[in-house]
C-alpha cells in the first residue's frame, strides 16, 4: 500500500481558461471550490492536501509583472492558513497542510498559529516549513534582498528550534481543569524558553495549550543537503523530486541515514514522491493526453511560462527573456529552489539550446499514462519495487485542477486503487500525524 496526497500551486487561479474551467476565474478567491478539492479528495482516500504558498508579484522575467499577471503566474494568492480550519470544517479525517515560511513568520507567531490550528483542526493540520525563494519575497518583509541559500537553512534550523521550544513550554499535565478548587492550569509546568539565537529570540512560555497533535505535522521540500538535514531532523513529511524508482530508493537510503544520524527513526518521515498522472478513459486516450501535452509546450505562451518559471526557481536572480532561445543555456545556479534548478539545468550538460529546455520534459516528478487501471498498476510497480510504503504527491498536469481534474482523479484513478487495495479505504487515527502511521 502506499500514500496519496495533492500538491496545490498555492490559493490561487488553477484552471481558469478551457471547457472545464467554469467561472473559476473569479471563484476561486471564494470557498466552493477549495471545499469541492478537499473533500474529493477525502472521498479518494488522499492523506493530505498539501498547499504552496509565497509572497510575490514576481518581477523578475522581462523585468516587468506582465507574464506573471498576465497567465496568473504564482500570483494573485491568497493567504492559504485561513483556508485550514475552514477545510477541515468540511471534512473529517484528511491532513490539510499550508505552507510557512521562517522569513515570513516569527517564530512565536509561528508556533501560536500551529497551536491554534491544530486545536480548530481536531489534530489535522500541517506546516510546511520553508526558507521562500525570491528576493521579492524577502523584500515584501523588509529585507534589502533573500538571505543567501547556506544562511536561510541555518536560519530555518534555528527558527524550528525556537519554535519547538515554544511548543515544548507546556508540560504534559499543565492543564489541570480542577472545577472545584478551582485551578485552570499548573504554573509550575509552564516555562519559559528564554531562546535567543542569532536570527530570533523569544521568550515563552507560549499563550495556547498544546493542540490534539502535540505539534503539527512538519513538511519540508528542500533537496539540497541542507534541506534534507532540516528534514530529517524535524520533518513527518517530506517531498521529493525524482524521476525513477531507482532515484526513489537514492533518496530514501540518504534520508534513513540522515534520521539515523539524528537518533530519529527512518519510519518516523513520510516521503511523498511528486507525480503527474495523464489519465484516460483507455491507454489510447492517456496516451493522446500526453502527447497533447508534449505539443503544447511549444506554444508561444508554454514557452514564456516556462521560462518565467525557470526566473523564479532561480530565486529572482536570472532573467530568461534576455538570452537567445536558440542559444545555449546559462549554466547559472541562482540562489532559489536550488534543487529544481538544477534538474532543469541538467540539459545544458546535453548541448541543448534554451528553446530544447523550455520545449522538453519538465523533470519535475514522475509522469504516469494511461487508463486508470494502466496507471494503478504502474504506481503499484514503482511502490513495489522500492519496497517502502511511502506515497505519491500528485500535482495536476501543468498545475491544472477542476472539478473534471479532481472527479478524474478520485472517481477514476483513486476508486481502481481502493478496489485493488493499494491505498487507504478508510482513516482510523484520530489525527492527521496518526493516520501517517495508519492504512484504513
Ligand atoms: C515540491 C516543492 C514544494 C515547495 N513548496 C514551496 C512553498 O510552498 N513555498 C516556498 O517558498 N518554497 C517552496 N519550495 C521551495 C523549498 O521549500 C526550498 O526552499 C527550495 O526548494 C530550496 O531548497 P533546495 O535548494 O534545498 O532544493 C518547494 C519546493 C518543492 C520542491
Amino acid at each position: 500500500m502506499f500514500k496519496l496526497g495533492w500538491f496545490v500551486n498555492g490559493y490561487s487561479p488553477k484552471t481558469w481558461t478551457g471547457p472545464w474551467a467554469g467561472n473559476h476565474a473569479s471563484e476561486w478567491t471564494g470557498p466552493n471550490f477549495w471545499i469541492d478539492v478537499a473533500r474529493g479528495l477525502e472521498r479518494g482516500g488522499f492523506d493530505m492536501f498539501f498547499m504552496e504558498d509565497s509572497a510575490m508579484v514576481e518581477d523578475t522575467y522581462g523585468g516587468t509583472a506582465e507574464t506573471t499577471l498576465k497567465y496568473a503566474e504564482m500570483a494573485p494568492k491568497n493567504d492559504p492558513m485561513p483556508l485550514v480550519p475552514l477545510l477541515s470544517t468540511f471534512t473529517r479525517h484528511i491532513g490539510i497542510v499550508s505552507t510557512i515560511s521562517t522569513i515570513q513568520y516569527h517564530p512565536y507567531m509561528a508556533a501560536r498559529l500551529g497551536a491554534t490550528l491544530d486545536h480548530l483542526t481536531e489534530g489535522r493540520v500541517g506546516l510546511n516549513v520553508v526558507t521562500s525563494v525570491s528576493h521579492r519575497v524577502a523584500q515584501n518583509y523588509g529585507y534589502e534582498r533573500h538571505f543567501d541559500h547556506a544562511e536561510r537553512y541555518q536560519m530555518a534550523e534555528e527558527w524550528m528550534d525556537a519554535v519547538n521550544a515554544l511548543w515544548g513550554s507546556w508540560e504534559e499535565g499543565a492543564l489541570v481543569h480542577d472545577l472545584e478548587e478551582p485551578r485552570f492550569a499548573d504554573h509550575k509546568k509552564v516555562h519559559p524558553v528564554d531562546f535567543v539565537g542569532k536570527y530570533f529570540r523569544t521568550r515563552g512560555p507560549l499563550n495556547t495549550v498544546p493542540g490534539p497533535q502535540g505539534r503539527p505535522v512538519i513538511a519540508q521540500a528542500g533537496g539540497s543537503a541542507p534541506g534534507r538535514d532540516l528534514a530529517a531532523r524535524n520533518a513527518d513529511v517530506m517531498l521529493g523530486l525524482v524521476k525513477s524508482p531507482e532515484d526513489m530508493v537514492e533518496f530514501r537510503a540518504d534520508m534513513d541515514r540522515r534520521l539515523r544520524e539524528y537518533g530519529r527513526d527512518p519510519e518516523d518521515l513520510h516521503i511523498f514522491f511528486m507525480a503527474h498522472a495523464f489519465i484516460g478513459e483507455d491507454d489510447a486516450a492517456g496516451k493522446e493526453r500526453y502527447q497533447r501535452s508534449v505539443d503544447h509546450r511549444t506554444h508561444p505562451d508554454e514557452i514564456e511560462k516556462r521560462l518565467w518559471t525557470m526566473s523564479y526557481t532561480s530565486g529572482g536572480e536570472i532573467d530568461y527573456a534576455k538570452y537567445d532561445r536558440h542559444g545555449p543555456i546559462p549554466t547559472e545556479l541562482g540562489n532559489g529552489e536550488t534543487t529544481t534548478h538544477k534538474l532543469m539545468l541538467a540539459a545544458a550538460a546535453e548541448g541543448k539550446t534554451l528553446y530544447d529546455l523550455v520545449t522538453g520534459p519538465m523533470n519535475y516528478g514522475m509522469d504516469f499514462v494511461g487508463s486508470a487501471k494502466t496507471i494503478a498498476a504502474q504506481m503499484d510497480e514503482v511502490m513495489k519495487s522500492t519496497e517502502r510504503p511511502d506515497g505519491f504527491l500528485i500535482q495536476g498536469i501543468d498545475d491544472e485542477l477542476s472539478r473534471r481534474t479532481l472527479t478524474e482523479i478520485t472517481d477514476g484513478l483513486c476508486a481502481e486503487l481502493q478496489r485493488q487495495r493499494l491505498i487507504r479505504t478508510g482513516y482510523s487515527g484520530r489525527t492527521f500525524r496518526e493516520n501517517l502511521s495508519n492504512w484504513d
